[in-house]
């Protein structure tokens, strides 16, 4: 425990060391395992070609010199399905996920959402319901092979279109993640006329190669309509709202400033949730002038394929409980720790591209967060694109610190106005969402929606347990150098919503005891907890927060002194529908504490208004191991005595020893469920926001400029909400707009000189510099965040 509470997040640094601990102890029961059960290799490579596995062998075998070899999709796709069925391990792992779908807080309500949703986002779907379907499948053996039962437990949890939600099985993320070579961009002519597809190279071409090529829009995609065919497509994805999920399909600066932590360059070409589904073994794009183009799609293969034979050695070697190759925990393979380290250096150090973004003011090393300022008719308006709310370990100061020196740099050069972008976020630090709105509004009421979670047996225990060591133990912050068992008996037990000390009622009090907190409550024919909001005062912040203080309290108590930088009407937010998560909660708190503007970019080929805020509005996901760490530390540390500790284990808190669930999950992948809801302090229904439709203020559609330069945005934007000329296609910015055409203002010297910084960058600017292929892989990261939607 190197960390110290004032600089990292030790909370999340005492996690992980706990996952790698489980992970590597599953590691050195695969390995002994693989003594016994070794396929042995075999001597000539002619005979791979007997399989489509052994062909995929082969074809890899031929690529050593590649960090990531790849092969056709189809070559894949027959190799994938050709590995069989395997009955009892398949019902294991359903047995496995049992115990974690129970905290997932939202099945109640998916299963009967409200009318407006259902009509407007997304159908009702039977979590429980299709679980047991699933099983019964498998019982019957209706499952041809082992990747259509792993592609419908994927898809179950992917169809709530809770991007909180979430299991990758082996079969369908460990071997393969599917691609097609070609990102695509919708964009309007004019930003008036409906937007249609392109090919993005063509585009890039247009701007940066021959002045004289014109792309054509896309009409078909094999065979059927286009927008048709992109929209069933986009459905694939992890957000809620179909225009938001539209936009993640295709290319987009701001997801590929994130590199591979991001959704890259879109779903259609394979990045984000795209790379689990097979898109087929050809991609065929006809043009409106007539022109066909057939694209042949890839398989990335992201492990060692050696002595795999057949489906069945396939199977034995990553995919049962008893693989004999265990890659989660260790690489065991040189090509695999090259893809390993090819994405966490990008991911951990300063150069991820962020092409089409100009020269920050400030920014964070991996374009978190970065303040910008525009040029000549644009000289008053400063501009923080938040693509992030935290998403990498250990970032929340320097985060933190962007937007703190942003705010002054920007009052000090006399900008007026404020552009936030919050395109691509997905959340991350909850905290983070907080401080950034206590930042712009040091005396704003410090909590969004009320939070509750589900109530059910293991909740319970959890919540009696954790407020009776609360009964004995202060509530203080200790040195994990110091004292490790209580630092973590502090961060994990003391902190944590489960204990009734922990966050405020509705009264803004701490609850009496924990019966008071824990409830339950009926709603929907479902059991929940009390309503709470967090307690930003709280001692304990430093463990929740990533180790910052919120503005306004604590430490930073004294900021409600500072007076609010920018008025409410000289600030207007962005976004690409796709926010989710922390992004939800600081949205609650701009829109419905404040007031602000929200403007939606682009969406589907149909008119009308869309919503802002796309994705999960879950106010925090809980990790599967963390939630079986929770259970087993309650049963071994918070018992009194070995007897007691018995009786605990016979109740639903000792289901979660099982490792099947962590033992069978695609490695880099996310496992999570949707624990804690928002609520609406003026929602007497009590509906979860997610459940709640919530239309943009202004549609703006995107241009073929906005697809290549961040700043066509900005500007659109700002000529909406602060006068000029409205780009808004639908809704309007009304009460903003009553100054008329923003006063010109004389360029001061700083202006100048940055005008002249923006022109110099814009020149500079060439079609090399924006990648093709960015490979969304969260190999390496630190995946326990607890408010984000992992792409
Ligand atoms: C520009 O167009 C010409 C003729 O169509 C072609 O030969 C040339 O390669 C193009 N240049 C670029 C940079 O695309
Ligand atoms: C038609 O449009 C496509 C897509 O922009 C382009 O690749 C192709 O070169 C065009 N064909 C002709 C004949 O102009
Ligand atoms: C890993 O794969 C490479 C080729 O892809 C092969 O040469 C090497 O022997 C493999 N190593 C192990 C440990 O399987
Ligand atoms: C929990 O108990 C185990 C086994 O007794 C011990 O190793 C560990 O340090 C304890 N952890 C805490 C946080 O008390
Ligand atoms: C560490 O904290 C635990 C829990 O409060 C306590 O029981 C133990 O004595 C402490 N250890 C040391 C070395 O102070
Ligand atoms: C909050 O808790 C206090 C006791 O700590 C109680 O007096 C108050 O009524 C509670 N408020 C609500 C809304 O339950
Ligand atoms: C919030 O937490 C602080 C410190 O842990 C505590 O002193 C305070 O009483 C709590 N606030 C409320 C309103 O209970
Ligand atoms: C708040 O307190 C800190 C430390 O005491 C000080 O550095 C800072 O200037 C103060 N800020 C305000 C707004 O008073
Ligand atoms: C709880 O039960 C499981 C088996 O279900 C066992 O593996 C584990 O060791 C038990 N733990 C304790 C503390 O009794």
């Amino acid at each position: 425990m190197t960390n110290s509470c004032s600089t990292g997040s030790p909370l999340l640094v005492h996690f992980v060391q706990f996952a790698t601990m489980v992970l590597s102890r599953a590691f050195a029961a695969a390995s002994l395992a693989s003594v016994v059960a070794a396929t042995p290799l075999q001597p000539q490579a002619r005979q791979y070609a007997t399989s489509a596995c052994a062909e995929v062998a082969a074809s890899v075998a031929g690529q050593p010199a590649t960090p990531v070899p790849s092969v056709d999709a189809k070559l894949a796709y027959d190799c994938i399905t050709s590995v069989p069925l395997h009955k009892d391990e398949a019902l294991h792992l359903i047995e496995g996920v049992v115990p974690y779908f129970r905290w997932q807080s939202s099945t109640a309500w998916l299963k009967d959402p409200p009318a407006e949703y259902a009509e407007k986002i997304q159908p009702a779907t039977d979590v429980w319901g299709g679980l047991e379907k699933i099983k019964s499948k498998v019982e019957s053996e209706e499952y041809d092979n082992e990747f259509e039962f792993g592609f419908d437990l994927y898809t179950l949890l992917q169809q709530t279109h809770d991007g909180h939600f979430v299991y990758v099985p082996d079969v369908v993320g460990t071997v393969f993640n599917w691609a097609r070579p070609v990102p695509l961009v919708s964009v309007s002519a004019d930003g008036k006329e409906l937007p249609k597809p392109y090919v993005y190279a063509d585009v890039l071409a247009e701007s940066y190669g021959n002045a004289t090529f014109t792309p054509s829009a896309i009409t078909k995609i094999n065979g059927q309509k286009a927008t048709k065919y992109l929209e069933d497509w986009s459905q694939r994805g992890s957000l809620q709202d179909r225009d938001a999920l539209y936009n993640n399909v295709f290319y987009e600066l701001a997801t590929v400033s994130l590199g591979p932590t991001g959704s890259g360059i879109g779903t259609f070409a394979g990045s984000g949730r795209g790379k689990w589904v097979y898109p087929g073994p050809e991609t065929k794009l006809e043009f409106e002038n007539g022109t066909t183009t057939t694209y042949t799609n890839v398989a990335r293969v992201l492990v060692s394929l050696n002595g795999v034979t057949d489906g069945e050695s396939l199977y034995q070697k990553y995919f049962s409980s008893q693989a004999t190759s265990t890659i989660a925990a260790t690489p065991s393979n040189s090509s695999v720790a090259t893809t390993t380290a090819s994405a966490t250096p990008s991911a951990t150090t300063t150069s991820i591209p962020a092409p089409g973004y100009p020269p920050p003011v400030y920014k964070e090393q991996h374009n978190l967060i970065g303040g910008y300022f525009l040029e000549d008719d644009y000289s008053d308006i400063a501009v923080l694109s938040v693509p992030s709310f935290v998403s990498i370990e250990s970032a929340e100061v320097d985060f933190q610190q962007v937007t703190e020196k942003f705010i002054v740099a920007a009052k000090a050069a006399g900008k007026t106005k404020l552009v936030i972008d919050l395109s691509a976020n997905g959340g991350g630090t909850i905290l983070q969402g907080y401080d950034l709105y206590k930042q712009l509004f040091p005396k704003g009421i410090g909590h969004a929606a009320f939070d509750r979670y589900r109530a059910h047996e293991s909740t319970k225990l959890l919540a009696e347990y954790s407020s009776r060591l609360a009964d004995v133990l202060p509530r203080e912050l200790v040195d994990p150098d110091v004292n490790e068992t209580k630092y973590a008996l502090e961060s994990d037990v003391i902190a944590s919503p489960s204990n009734y000390l922990s966050d405020l009622n509705a009264s803004d009090l701490n609850f009496p005891s924990w019966e008071a907190k824990f409830g339950p409550f009926e709603h929907h024919g479902d059991k929940f907890s009390n309503l709470f909001h967090w307690n930003l005062s709280d001692v304990l912040t430093p463990y929740n927060s990533g180790g910052i203080w919120v503005h306004g309290y604590g430490e930073l108590a004294n900021y409600t002194s500072v007076p609010q930088p920018f008025a409410n009407e000289d600030i207007v937010v962005v976004t690409d529908g796709y926010c989710a998560s922390t992004c939800t909660i600081f949205s609650e708190l701009m829109r419905q504490r404040q007031g602000i503007k929200y403007i939606s970019l682009g969406g589907r080929a149909i008119k009308g208004i869309t919503q802002a805020v796309g994705g999960i509005k879950g106010t925090n996901n809980y990790p599967w191991t963390y939630i079986q760490y929770l259970a087993e530390l309650t049963i071994t540390n918070l018992t009194a005595s070995a007897e007691e500790a018995t009786k605990l284990n016979a109740t639903e808190l000792g289901d979660y020893w099982d490792n099947v669930v962590f033992e069978r999950q695609a490695p880099g992948t996310s496992v999570n469920v949707n624990f804690r809801d928002g609520i609406r302090d003026t929602d007497e229904t009590e509906t979860p926001l997610q459940f709640v439709y919530e239309p943009a203020d202004c549609r703006i559609l995107y241009t073929k400029a906005m697809t290549v330069d961040v700043t066509a945005i900005w500007k659109a934007v700002a000529d909406s909400a602060f006068g000029g000329e409205s780009h808004c296609v639908a809704g309007s910015l009304g009460g903003y707009r009553t100054g008329g055409r923003r006063a010109k203002r004389e360029l001061t010297v700083q202006d100048k000189a940055m005008s002249k910084r923006m022109h110099a960058w814009r020149r500079e600017l060439r079609a090399e510099q924006y990648p093709l292929d960015v490979y969304t892989d969260l190999k390496g990261m630190d995946l326990t965040r607890r408010g984000i939607m992992w792409p």
